[in-house]
């Protein structure tokens, strides 16, 4: 490294794991990055604004459901993991990584408070030969063009007198194949040395990394990745809705076009979009290209399609209830669901809040089921709290229906349908069901 020859002797105690690492914002994504440093060998320091989770932590009690606490507790307990929220810390740490939130604005706009009220928190603690990575999922530039200027205010240059890079995070909540670990991490640094050392960093934690030319193109790469989740989405929604007038059965047709050993790979309908990325991040590719006088017409039309499934939804409970002869307005209705995907905790952009609501708003009564979350607090549209109720088949008898909108695995999904009057399956959950299939219809 330039002027303060740093650079060398923070790869060094990379190596030796000397280098102490403090990870900002230990939430989905800092916690197990922060766990998976410290279990490689790693002092590390979780920098949060938030004191109950640094409260947490220092109890070696894991806040986030799918992180069990038995390995959290033996971290801390060893010394290996510690956090706090005092920023002044950050001074004697060497690699700072940093997970905020990067959600939209209200106006639908990148919201990068976050990136931002960090960077200048961070500013005054900048050291030579210290080591700083953003992994936020963001527009290109964004590591270059906000976060260089806030950590060089002190007068320490990137590329110079510290090391600059982004790296982002591809974590999977629930995903049993594949952890923070084993999913390979691709880097980018504001200048060869710095991407030498930022990928030491990680190359000694998690098995692979994968180097690219510069911070931009790894901030595209991950915004590709979700964007083309996104797409793919769009277009198997809309397939979906085309086969129910078609009487046909979309999951049977994808199941079928999932033969071919080569060029398709299998997405899946849904009643919407939810979690902390595929619905947010393609839009701030949107808004950056819009510098640019550039239209991203795909990611525009899928989030068209996306956003109007809740709506598909309701319009089919709507019909499936007709044919009872009986209206949504004043049917009480039982929601399977409020997190965005299978065993997971995660209400966040969940698209059962979004139907709740509207279900709500033309005079259903809603309850929900939910085993991995208890309580809804009041927002998201919803205009009261909700708890989840009990799941029994006196319960179950009692609706006039029940929507199925996230397929939960330690459901009983045959005992759901004997005891339901109607059941409307957005996840395909009752593909398995023999008995009383007239009383499902699938949206
Ligand atoms: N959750 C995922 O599965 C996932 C996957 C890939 C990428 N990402 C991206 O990773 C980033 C973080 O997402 P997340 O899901 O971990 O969010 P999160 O909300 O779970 O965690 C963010 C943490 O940052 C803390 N924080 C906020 N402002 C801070 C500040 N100024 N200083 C220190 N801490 C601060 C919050 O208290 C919280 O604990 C986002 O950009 C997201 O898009 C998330």
């Amino acid at each position: 490294m330039g002027r303060s020859g740093s650079g060398r002797s923070l790869l060094e105690k990379i190596q030796r794991r000397e280098a102490k690492v403090g990870v900002v914002g230990m939430g989905y994504v800092g916690l197990p990055l922060g766990m998976a440093f410290a279990e490689a060998g790693f002092d590390v320091t979780g920098l949060d604004v938030d004191p109950r989770k640094v409260e947490s932590l220092s109890r070696g009690q894991s806040y986030i459901r799918h992180i069990p606490t038995e390995p959290l507790q033996r971290l801390v307990g060893s010394g290996k993991l510690r956090a706090t929220t005092d920023y002044s810390e950050a001074e004697e740490l060497d690699c700072l990584v940093i997970c905020v939130p990067t959600p939209l604005t209200q106006a639908r706009e990148p919201d990068m408070s976050f990136i931002t009220s960090t960077g200048e928190a961070l500013a005054p603690h900048v050291r030579p030969g210290q080591l700083y990575v953003l992994e936020s999922t963001t527009y290109p530039g964004t590591t270059e063009e906000v976060l260089r200027p806030l950590l060089e205010k002190g007068g320490r240059k990137a590329g110079v007198d510290f090391h600059l890079a982004y790296s982002p995070e591809r974590e999977d909540p629930g995903n049993a194949r594949f952890n923070t670990r084993t999913i390979p991490k691709i880097v980018g640094g504001l200048t060869p040395g710095c991407l030498e050392v930022a990928r030491a960093l990680y190359a000694s934690a998690l098995k692979d990394t994968v180097p690219v030319t510069s911070t931009r193109v790894a901030e595209l790469a991950k915004l590709l990745e979700n964007i083309f989740r996104c797409v793919n989405i769009a277009l198997v929604n809309e397939l979906k809705m085309l086969c129910d007038r078609m009487e046909l059965d979309v999951w049977e047709v994808i199941q079928a076009a999932s033969t071919k050993p080569f060029g398709f790979m299998p997405f899946f309908p849904g009643p919407g979009l939810g979690g902390h990325c595929i619905p947010i991040d393609p839009f701030y590719l949107t808004w950056k290209a819009r510098e640019l006088e550039f239209h991203t017409r795909f990611i525009e039309l899928a989030g068209e399609v996306n956003t109007a499934m809740p709506y598909y939804v309701v319009q089919r409970t709507m019909e499936a209830l007709n044919t009872q002869k009986k209206t949504l307005n004043g049917a009480r209705l039982l929601v399977m669901g409020a997190a965005y995907k299978k065993d997971v905790d995660d209400v966040r952009e969940s698209p059962s809040l979004r139907i709740m609501a509207l279900l709500h708003e033309r005079g259903a009564v809603v309850d929900y089921h939910d085993p991995y979350v208890g309580h809804l607090p009041k927002g998201h549209g919803l205009k009261q709290e909700m708890d989840s109720v009990e799941l029994t088949p006196e319960k179950i008898q009692g609706y006039d229906g029940v929507l199925i909108l996230t397929d939960h695995s330690g459901i009983d999904y045959e005992k759901l349908v004997e005891a339901a009057r109607l059941v409307v399956d957005t996840r395909n959950a009752t593909a398995k069901v023999r008995i009383g299939r007239d009383k499902i219809t699938k949206a």
